[in-house]
């Protein structure tokens, strides 16, 4: 994976949601001590310590780096919050991490899993089809979206009983409405890439 990080093109934009979170927070970081331009969305939400979040928001504004940090407060599922940060910062990267997570919760707080993660990533889809409208060969250079990285969970393997598991394995049984959503993304991803070549990759992130 380190020779990952060597290729990092630092000339990109990338695009983070999320970035007030657990595992975006850390990639933020990471992309900003490469030097690169990174612009978060996050709405800050209560699902666990606001003053957490907040305080891995200043730290990513404290980083030393040659990058350049740009946070904006919004909700994925808004989407002329979410066009206008495209069209404004025209990323090439587009990493989505905001979701709302936790299978037990989801039993209490069914909404906020189709708000967040079902029509929040419908718009990041969406305003990647259409980044390649914003496409201008004269003046920028600007090509549209180059890859979209998103966030599925390995509860998308739901009850499977075979170990270790796969990326081959079926997975259409989710058992929680939160693994769901999860496996809605990688199916909504997977005909958008097909539909309009957007280059797309779920990670299927096991207990972090
Ligand atoms: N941490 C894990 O072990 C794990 C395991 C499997 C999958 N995942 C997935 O990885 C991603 C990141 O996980 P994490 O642990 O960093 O989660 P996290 O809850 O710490 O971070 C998610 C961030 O997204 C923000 N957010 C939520 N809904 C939003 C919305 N509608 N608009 C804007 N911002 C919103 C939250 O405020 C939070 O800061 C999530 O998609 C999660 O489902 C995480």
């Amino acid at each position: 994976m380190r020779a990952d990080y060597k290729e990092l093109d630092t000339t990109k934009t990338y695009l983070i949601t999320g970035a007030a979170g657990f595992i975006d927070y850390f990639l933020a970081k990471r992309l900003l001590e490469q030097g690169c331009r990174v612009i978060c969305i996050d709405n800050l939400n209560d699902y666990y310590d606001v003053s957490l979040k907040q305080a891995r928001l200043e730290k990513l504004m404290q980083t030393k780096s040659s990058g350049i940090f740009t946070f904006l407060k919004g909700d994925i599922s808004d989407k002329d919050m979410v066009n206008t940060a495209f069209s404004k910062y025209k990323p090439h990267i587009v990493v989505n991490l905001a979701a709302q997570a936790g299978v037990r919760y989801s039993i209490e707080n069914p909404d906020a899993y189709i708000q967040s993660n079902i029509i929040g990533f419908y718009n990041i889809l969406e305003a990647c089809r259409h980044s390649y409208d914003q496409a201008d060969n004269q003046h920028s250079n600007y090509q549209g979206v180059e890859h979209l990285v998103y966030a599925s969970s390995s509860s998308v393997y739901g009850a499977n009983k075979k170990v270790p598991f796969s990326e081959g394995d079926f997975v259409d049984n989710p058992v929680s409405l939160y693994a769901a959503t999860k496996k809605s993304n990688e199916l909504m991803a997977y005909t958008y890439s097909h539909l309009y070549n957007i280059p797309a990759i779920g990670l299927r992130f096991f207990t972090v």
